[in-house]
C-alpha cells in the first residue's frame, strides 16, 4: 500500500465537501481578550506573511476567566512554589495539594461527595463512561442522539450495550427502558447544555424515569459549568436537581478558562473510577499550576455572579440584534447563538470575508460536529464583548449575506 497517497486522498476528500479543517493561528491578548492577533501565515489560503488584531467570536473561554487577575495570579504563584510539571502519575508522586484541593471544591460545587480530575473534559468521558459500562455486569447505556463525541467514544470503547434515544425525548426514552430486562444495570448519559443548538435537556423527567426504571444518571455539564445556578454549579444546580443525578461530568476548559475535566458523585462511585478506570490512572497528572488557576477560578464563581449576568445579558442582545437585523440566528434558551446557513462551503466562504474583510474570527462549524446541511456560525458573546464589538459584527453579517444574495428575514 502506498501510505502517502491513502494519507492524501483521505485529507482530499474532506477538502472536497469543504469540511477540511483549518485552524487560526492566534495569539490571545491576556488582559484584552476577545481581542487576538492573528497569524495570517499558517492559513494555506492566503498567501500572506503579516499578522493582525482580530475579535475572537467563537470562544469557549465564555466568561473571560482565562485572563482573570485572581486566576493568572493563582497559577504564577504555583509555578514559583511548585514548578512546572506534576512529575508522574496520581499514584506514583503526581497527586499535588492543589489536586486534592480542588477535587474537594468540585465536589463542593456539584453537591456531591467526591470530585476526580482528569487532564480533559473529553477524557473525563471517555474514561468514566467505558469504565462503568465494562465493569457494571450486563450494563445497557441510554444515550442521547445528540450526545458528544467523547461520550460516544466512551460507550463504544466500554463494550457495552448502547441504546441511543431521540434527542432530549422523554417518551422515547421510556419506550426504551421499558424494553430493557428490569435487572440489569442502566445509565442514561446525556448533557444539560448542548453546545451546538444551545438548547437543554429535560433533566427532571430523565431523572424521574431514572427513578422509575432503577437506572444511573450521567451527566454532561461541560458547557454549562460556571455559567448557571446561583454558585455556577450548572443546569442541575440552577434547578436544584445535583443530588438526583448520579455523576455529573464536567470541564475546566470553558468558563472556568482553564484546562482539564472531573467527575463528581458519591464517595464509592469516584473511588471506584479512580481505582479502575485506565484513563486516570496510566497518565501524568494536570500540573499543579493548571490546578491552582482551576481552584481560583471555581472560587471566584462560586462567589460571583457577577460574571454570569453579563454573559446572559451579552448573549441576548447578540441574539435579538442579528434577529432584528434579519439574520437567521436561532432562538435557544442558553448562551450560544448559532446562526444556520446550512451549507459548508458558503459557511466558510462566510468565515473568510469576516476574517480578511472585517477582522471578526469566527470558525465554521461542519459536519461531523454538527449533521450535514445544518452548517453554521456558532456565535459565543461574553461578558468582555464590548457594544461597538456587537454592532460590527451584526453590521459586517448583514453586509455579507446582502452581498452573497443570502436570505434575510424581512
Ligand atoms: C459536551 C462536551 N463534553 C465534553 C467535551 C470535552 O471537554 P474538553 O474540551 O475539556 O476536553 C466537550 C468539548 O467541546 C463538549 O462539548
Amino acid at each position: 500500500m502506498n501510505y502517502e497517497d491513502f494519507f492524501g486522498s483521505a485529507v482530499d476528500a474532506l477538502k472536497q465537501e469543504g469540511r477540511y479543517r483549518i485552524f487560526a493561528d492566534l495569539e490571545r491578548k491576556a488582559g484584552s481578550f476577545p481581542n487576538a492577533t492573528y497569524h495570517e501565515t499558517s492559513d494555506p489560503a492566503l498567501n500572506s506573511t503579516s499578522k493582525r488584531p482580530v475579535t475572537v467570536w467563537c470562544s469557549n473561554d465564555y466568561l473571560g476567566m482565562g485572563q482573570h487577575p485572581s486566576v493568572l495570579a493563582a497559577m504564577h504563584e504555583a509555578i514559583d512554589s511548585c514548578g512546572a510539571g506534576a512529575g508522574g502519575t496520581r499514584n506514583i508522586s503526581g497527586t499535588n495539594h492543589y489536586h486534592v484541593l480542588l477535587e474537594q471544591e468540585l465536589a463542593d460545587w456539584h453537591h456531591k461527595e467526591a470530585g476526580l480530575l482528569f487532564t480533559s473534559g473529553y477524557v473525563s468521558n471517555w474514561a468514566a463512561l467505558s469504565t462503568l459500562g465494562s465493569n457494571l455486569p450486563g450494563c445497557v447505556i441510554l444515550s442521547d442522539s445528540m450526545n458528544h463525541a467523547s461520550m460516544i467514544e466512551g460507550i463504544r470503547h466500554s463494550r457495552a450495550e448502547k441504546v441511543i434515544f431521540n434527542h432530549n425525548d422523554v417518551a422515547d426514552l421510556e419506550e426504551k427502558l421499558k424494553q430493557i430486562d428490569p435487572s440489569r444495570p442502566k445509565i442514561i448519559a446525556f448533557e444539560s447544555v448542548y453546545s451546538m443548538d444551545g438548547d437543554v435537556a429535560p433533566i427532571e423527567a430523565f431523572c424521574d424515569l431514572a427513578d422509575k426504571y432503577g437506572a444511573m444518571t450521567y451527566l454532561d455539564e461541560v458547557h454549562a459549568v460556571g455559567l448557571y445556578g446561583p454558585r455556577g454549579g450548572g443546569i442541575a444546580d440552577q434547578l436544584g436537581l445535583s443530588h438526583r443525578i448520579t455523576v455529573i461530568e464536567g470541564t475546566l476548559g470553558k468558563a472556568v478558562g482553564v484546562v482539564g475535566g472531573y467527575i463528581t458523585g458519591s464517595a464509592a462511585l469516584v473511588d471506584f473510577i479512580r481505582s479502575y478506570a485506565s484513563g486516570f490512572i496510566f497518565t501524568t497528572a494536570l500540573p499543579p499550576s493548571i490546578a491552582a488557576g482551576a481552584l481560583a477560578s471555581v472560587r471566584h464563581l462560586k462567589q460571583s455572579s457577577v460574571e454570569r449576568e453579563q454573559h446572559q445579558l451579552r448573549a441576548r442582545t447578540v441574539r435579538s440584534r442579528l434577529q432584528a437585523a434579519g439574520l437567521p440566528a436561532m432562538e435557544s434558551e442558553t448562551h450560544i447563538v448559532p446562526v444556520m446557513v446550512g451549507d459548508p462551503q458558503i459557511c466558510r466562504q462566510i468565515t473568510d470575508i469576516l476574517m480578511l474583510r472585517y477582522n471578526i474570527y469566527v470558525q465554521p462549524i461542519n459536519y461531523p460536529t454538527v449533521p450535514r446541511g445544518t452548517e453554521r456560525l456558532r456565535l459565543t458573546p461574553s461578558p468582555v464583548h464590548r457594544d461597538e464589538d456587537i454592532d460590527h459584527l451584526v453590521r459586517a453579517l448583514r453586509e455579507i449575506w446582502q452581498e452573497m444574495n443570502l436570505k434575510l428575514a424581512a
